[in-house]
């Protein structure tokens, strides 16, 4: 085909890969829905629990639906010990390492491995959404010499979650704030990770190939690594009156502002809102303003970029929740993944109802029908 005739979409940008119902982002206007509700009502009025299940089934619960997912939920706050072993040995590497690795290992303990329905690959997803917190805070025990603190059968998820951090109840504000972070990270359409899942899946691959997939492209900075990158920032400006300049500078060397910029938002992130409203609440509650002042300059002397469509995204804030939380820097992408295993399910559920193989192109650009020479021959 002449080059002229085709349509090459560097980053597969702007195409349409298939039709969803569950994610909508609407991302010159700044809107997001699960399900068709919007991500402001489910971030004040929602919780975890309840937003898994509407992604999952693609609507709200009523009360006896709810008790008996969040019930599933609770009941799968167990991991088998071979994936303690597992993390035993791996337990020196970085933490999305050790999740990608446990994670893969489960497949192997799963009752419902061989049963690719609907209902088994729902079932996997509530119990891996149970899961994955207990891998990440029982690696950050153990690579310290400490035991994991065990789940506890009666908090909610989001509280769960850092109570097994040192086996202290968080607050409630703590524990609201963290499961509003939960919600806002739960699904977010065909980003990297997601797209990734669809396509393990759809070489008819299992469901924890895929999630394994998703896991290994969240790690990077330019998807979910962006909130660790934002507190080295923070740490790296120092002081608020340090902002401009050092933003300046990074802009200058054409660096990348981390917690900045997305590849759909255009508009500002309508996630970050609550986040910011979070650390600020918190930096307050704590008397540790500090971090909220440096972010509030970066944002600031970041202004002029919103024109070019480049706003403070969802990490930007949630670095900042993390730390004044007390939470290690390189949990924060895990903590992402804790947040988005509903969202990975429903994913994996979607491209499994009407699978294709998905398969695009490469242009060759490279010289064509060279003569083979043998390697006697070769200079
Ligand atoms: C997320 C991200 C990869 C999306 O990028 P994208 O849609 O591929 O856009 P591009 O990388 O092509 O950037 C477009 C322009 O905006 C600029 N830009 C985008 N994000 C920027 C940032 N964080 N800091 C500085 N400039 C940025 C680019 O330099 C580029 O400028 P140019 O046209 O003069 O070359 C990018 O914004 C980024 O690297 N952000 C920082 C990491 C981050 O926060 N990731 C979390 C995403 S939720």
């Amino acid at each position: 085909m002449a080059d002229k005739e085709i349509s090459l979409n560097r980053g597969l940008q702007g195409v349409y890969l298939d039709r969803t119902n569950t994610t909508f982002i609407d991302g010159k206007e700044g809107v997001l829905e699960y399900s068709g509700y919007n991500i402001h009502d489910l971030a004040e009025n929602s919780n975890f629990e309840e937003t898994s299940y509407l992604l999952m089934y693609g609507e709200l619960p009523n009360q006896k639906q709810l008790d008996e997912f969040d019930a599933s939920l609770k009941n799968a706050r167990v991991l088998p010990q071979q994936a303690y072993d597992v993390i035993d040995i791996v337990k020196d590497s970085h933490p999305m390492d050790v999740l990608r690795t446990t994670i893969s290992t489960l497949s192997s303990f799963d009752e419902d491995r061989d049963d690719f329905s609907e209902d088994a690959i729902i079932r996997k997803g509530i119990r891996l959404t149970s899961q994955v917190p207990i891998i990440v805070m029982a690696h950050n025990r153990m690579r310290k010499g400490l035991d994991p603190i065990e789940s506890s059968k009666t908090l909610p998820h989001a509280a769960n979650f850092l109570y097994m951090l040192e086996g202290e109840e968080p607050s409630e504000d703590t524990a609201k704030l963290m499961d509003t972070d939960f919600v806002v990270h739960a699904d977010h359409g065909c980003n990297a990770s997601a797209f990734t899942t669809r396509v393990v899946t759809g070489t008819n691959a299992d469901f924890y190939g895929s999630i394994t997939a998703g896991i290994a492209a969240l790690s990077g900075p330019s998807h979910g690594g962006a909130a660790e990158g934002v507190m080295e920032l923070a740490k790296d400006v120092g002081t608020p009156e340090n902002a401009a300049a050092h933003v300046k500078n990074l802009l200058a060397n054409r660096e990348r502002v981390m917690g900045f910029g997305h590849r759909v938002y255009k508009a500002a992130d309508p996630r970050a809102k609550h986040l910011k409203d979070g650390v600020k609440k918190l930096s307050e509650e704590k008397g540790e303003t500090a971090w909220y002042e440096i972010l509030l300059a970066v944002q600031e002397a970041m202004t002029p970029y919103a024109r070019r469509g480049i706003h403070a995204n969802v990490d930007f804030f949630a670095g900042a929740v993390y730390y004044l939380i007390g939470i290690p820097q390189d949990l924060f992408v895990p903590i992402f993944a804790v947040g988005r295993i509903p969202g990975w399910t429903i994913q994996i559920l979607e491209q499994m109802r009407h699978n294709i193989l998905i398969r695009p192109l490469l242009q060759y650009t490279g010289e064509r029908s060279k003569e083979y020479i043998p390697i006697t021959k070769r200079d």
